[in-house]
């Protein structure tokens, strides 16, 4: 049953500057596609099912743009150190035991479970560089019912002994074998190419992994300008590249014909800034991260203003929690402290710019996606935010900021639709 109509307090993003609410009304999705948010049902509509979510907030389902899914068991765990040596001490180690299928099915289980009961519907999600646990990974997403592209990791030097791949030409192999026995096997689970990031990958193995990308026609995400010591290290690893993100483009990696995601984006001058934006690489904006990483924080008034494309990921485990409520009000705080301390012309990020991020600016990725505006996606999550008592009445909107900043999604979601498909 795709079709339907879902009665309640409904939001959702226009523009940055456009959040819309619509109190008690109606949002109406007809064969998995919105036709629009109505103050009266119109006629036409009237004799499909209706689920009365009233006074209870609906809203889009959110976007994860960069997450790591084999990163989800520490979460919240050893957050004393910064990038390099973080990746060192907790996030390699992690991954290497994933070469266990026992152990990839337990904690991907956990982390399906967790994605499917947070209020994000579709992410963009790193694996590890095992293929069996990454197809694994691939099959619990897709029983999920969410949609996810999910990439299989690819790392094939200055990585430890027990998280590094024999050679290019393996990581290549096992890379195109993997994506043969992913692609068309899901409705709602797609491979992705995954570059785990340049010091980690190759020439060799990058010029491979863009040829890949080509040939199945398949999207590339990877991390960019994260930290100031990786950004060194890159440019000695890559001197004739113009700036980190060049290194990629090299390799028809970095957006244009493959549709790009890259993770951070803290540091990225003016050039690849402007390489970002003639090539339409999508920017996973990820502050908690950043944060828990001393990385920085990421310009994002900047990108927004030069109309960049831009999502925000939780890009567990270096971001804490898989909320992406957490992260709109993260967006929110850290822009404030940019603005204070870094650049008092960079005007903070407003709740309204912040909640786009969250929905309809991370799901352009994905196509229509992240608003309930005629034609697009019908993804939709519905929060009983009666569980924050209030002793006045507040509009729609007040009351999606405060079940936001107060975290109402970790109290439960009452519903969860994804492409018109009723999960929860
Ligand atoms: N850069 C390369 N790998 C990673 C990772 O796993 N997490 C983060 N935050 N940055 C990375
Ligand atoms: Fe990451």
């Amino acid at each position: 049953m795709n079709s339907f109509v879902l009665k309640g307090d409904i939001c959702y993003s226009i523009d940055k500057d456009t959040l819309c609410t619509i109190e008690n009304g109606y949002c109406v999705c007809v064969d998995t596609v919105s036709k629009g948010v109505f103050t009266t049902l119109p006629k036409e509509y009237s004799t499909l099912p209706l689920y009365d979510y009233s006074g209870k907030l609906i809203i889009p389902g959110l976007v994860d743009l960069h997450i790591h899914a084999p990163q989800f068991a520490f979460r919240g765990l050893n957050m004393d150190s910064e990038l390099l040596s973080w990746l060192n001490e907790n996030a390699f180690p992690e991954e290497a035991k994933f070469a266990d299928l026992s152990y990839a099915k337990k904690a991907y289980t956990i982390f399906a479970e967790a994605l499917k009961n947070s209020v994000t519907t579709r992410a963009c999600i790193f694996a590890t560089l095992h293929k069996e646990a990454t197809l694994l990974l691939m099959e619990l997403m897709e029983k999920s019912g969410l949609i996810s592209f999910v990439g299989k990791v690819n790392m094939d030097r200055n990585s430890p002994d027990i998280l590094i791949e024999e050679s290019a030409e393996k990581s290549a192999k096992d890379t195109e074998s993997w994506v043969l026995s992913a692609i068309g096997k899901f409705d709602n689970t797609f491979p992705i190419i995954t570059p785990r990031f340049i010091p980690s990958c190759t020439d060799e193995l990058m010029e491979k992994l863009g040829k890949l990308a080509k040939k199945h026609k398949l999207s590339a995400q990877s991390h960019l300008s994260e930290n100031k010591d990786e950004i060194k290290w890159v440019a000695e690893l890559c001197p004739d590249a113009k700036s980190y993100g060049d290194a990629y483009d090299k390799f028809g990696l970095f957006g244009k014909d493959t549709k790009t995601i890259m993770a951070h984006c803290v540091y990225s001058g003016d050039d690849e800034v402007e390489h970002m934006k003639e090539n339409g690489v999508f920017i996973a904006h990820c502050p908690a991260s950043n944060t828990n990483l001393t990385s920085g924080i990421a310009p994002v008034r900047a990108y927004l203003d030069k109309g960049l494309k831009v999502g925000i990921g939780s890009d567990v485990a270096g971001g804490h929690t898989e909320s992406l409520f957490r992260a709109i009000s993260d967006t929110i705080q850290v822009s404030k402290l940019y603005h204070r301390l870094v650049d008092n012309t960079a005007k903070p990020v407003t709740f309204s710019e912040a909640f786009f991020l969250s929905s309809k600016g991370g799901g352009e990725f994905f196509g229509k996606v992240g608003s309930f505006e005629d034609d697009y996606e019908f993804d939709a999550v519905v929060i009983d935010d009666s569980v924050l008592p209030h002793p006045q009445e507040l509009s729609v909107k007040e009351r999606l900021e405060r079940s936001v900043y107060l975290n109402a999604d970790l109290l439960g979601i009452t519903a969860k639709f994804v492409r018109g498909k009723k999960i929860i």
